[in-house]
């Protein structure tokens, strides 16, 4: 690298520069550099502060630079960060054990990525249905739901209905059937002899913060049940306090036999997981499955502390989700309820979905403008706004963000 770019500190408009000239297109940035953190705020590199309703798609639960998260990484860095997965380190196991507490799950598995968990369900899911189900080789299917979003691999996009995350990316991976999300008679109707299991995300976050009814999760995992399929959730995103419960599908008294977690499980350094039933988690036989990086100390250290942090006090973080969450969305509808751009305020705890009618106004230009008035929310699929921020964010933060949000869906 160029020593005098090395050592320079360089603006916001030449680090902007330097990313268009060397970057691809995949994100296209504001110019906007973010250059430090703390609690439910973001500064750039000019100062200027914000509200983080977006909280990195959700991975901040505990809000930036947290004192106890920064001691755990820093006594960590001095210790060792990554070795070989031939040893155990003394973080791994604990770690195992207290996701198979939570859960209520048997077995887990740890990789770094919400795509990654994703690639080792599918992988987990079909030794099962082979081994287990007896499903003739190759032949096993799992059913998706419309507007999921499980990550960017090629597994992940062959799952997916979006065209915008597949265009040009073909061939795909066989063996997902799409039904429509919230639909039980689809879904029954799908389901053959070679079905091996339904993956869902219990509350879609990328697709648009799309909540089923009571009655849909009900079928899904009364289908699972009766036609030997494995339920499967993906709670990369709603997994550890985010909806207001521990994982989402505590909101239906429903139990999964495999649960996909990320994004809050490190928040500040990335890991995932995969938790099942010992059934289909027993599939992994040595070499089957891994990663360099997947289940490193330094990773599992901070899972371990985040765990730790989010159900203190007896979950007092969760619990601030349901009830901060059910505060700004009560908030919102009340003051957006007449907007002509917003059709619809929904969500769970502290994952809210504004969907705005497209006619009116973009979910992209209203982030952009709730930018402008120091807000960072997120835009998901389909045209709405998506809230997500902290788990630490209170009720004085939703005082602050609410008048702003008014004025820039407004205005
Ligand atoms: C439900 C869900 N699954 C998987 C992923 C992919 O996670 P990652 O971006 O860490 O690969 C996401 C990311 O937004 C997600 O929301």
């Amino acid at each position: 690298m160029d020593a005098s770019i090395r050592a320079a500190r360089l603006s916001t408009s030449e680090l902007m520069l330097l990313q268009e000239r060397y970057g691809t297109n995949h994100y296209v940035p504001y110019p906007i550099a973010m250059a430090q953190g703390r609690n439910v705020y973001l500064w750039d590199l000019d100062k200027k502060k914000y509200l983080d309703m977006n909280a990195t798609y959700s991975a901040i639960a505990v809000g930036h630079n947290h004192p106890e998260m920064n001691q755990v990484l820093i006594r960590q860095l001095n210790k060792l960060t990554s070795v070989s997965n031939m040893f155990l380190n003394e973080h791994a196991p604990i770690l195992l054990m207290e996701l198979c507490k939570l859960t209520g799950l048997d077995r887990a598995i740890l990789m770094n990525t919400g795509a990654e968990a994703f690639e080792t369900a599918v992988k987990a899911v079909r030794r099962w249905a082979y081994r287990k189900k007896g499903i003739p080789a190759g032949k096993a299917e799992i059913i998706v739901a419309t507007n999921n979003f499980h990550g960017r691999t090629i597994n992940a996009i062959s799952a997916s209905s979006e065209e915008k995350y597949r265009q040009d990316f073909g061939p795909f991976v066989p063996g997902f059937v799409l039904v429509p999300f919230g639909n039980s008679n689809a879904l029954a109707a799908a389901i053959k002899p070679e079905t091996a299991a339904i993956i869902v995300e219990p509350i879609q976050g990328e697709g648009g913060v799309n909540v089923p009814s009571t009655d849909y999760m009900c079928e899904i995992s009364e289908l699972c049940a009766k036609y030997n399929m494995l339920l499967c959730f993906d709670e990369v995103q709603t997994g550890l306090g985010r909806t207001g419960k521990l994982f989402a599908f505590e909101h239906w008294l429903i139990e999964p036999d495999l649960v996909m977690l990320g994004k809050a499980l490190g928040g500040y350094v990335p890991i995932s997981a995969v938790v099942g039933k010992d059934k289909v988690m027993s599939g992994f036989t040595p070499g089957s499955h891994g990663s360099t990086f997947g289940g490193n100390p330094l990773a599992c250290a901070v899972a371990l502390k985040s765990i730790e942090l989010i159900t203190r006090f007896d979950c007092e973080l969760v619990r601030n989700a349901n009830e901060t969450g059910g505060y700004l969305l009560r908030k919102l509808t009340k003051r957006l309820e007449l907007n002509p751009k917003v059709l619809e305020i929904r969500g769970r705890g502290l994952l809210i979905g504004i969907a705005l009618d497209p006619e009116e106004l973009s979910a992209a230009d209203a982030r952009t403008k709730l930018l402008q008035c120091g807000i960072v929310a997120g835009a998901a699929s389909n045209n709405v706004l998506r809230l997500s921020p902290p788990l630490t964010f209170t009720k004085t933060h939703v005082n602050l963000a609410l008048p702003r949000i008014v004025c820039a869906l407004t205005t």
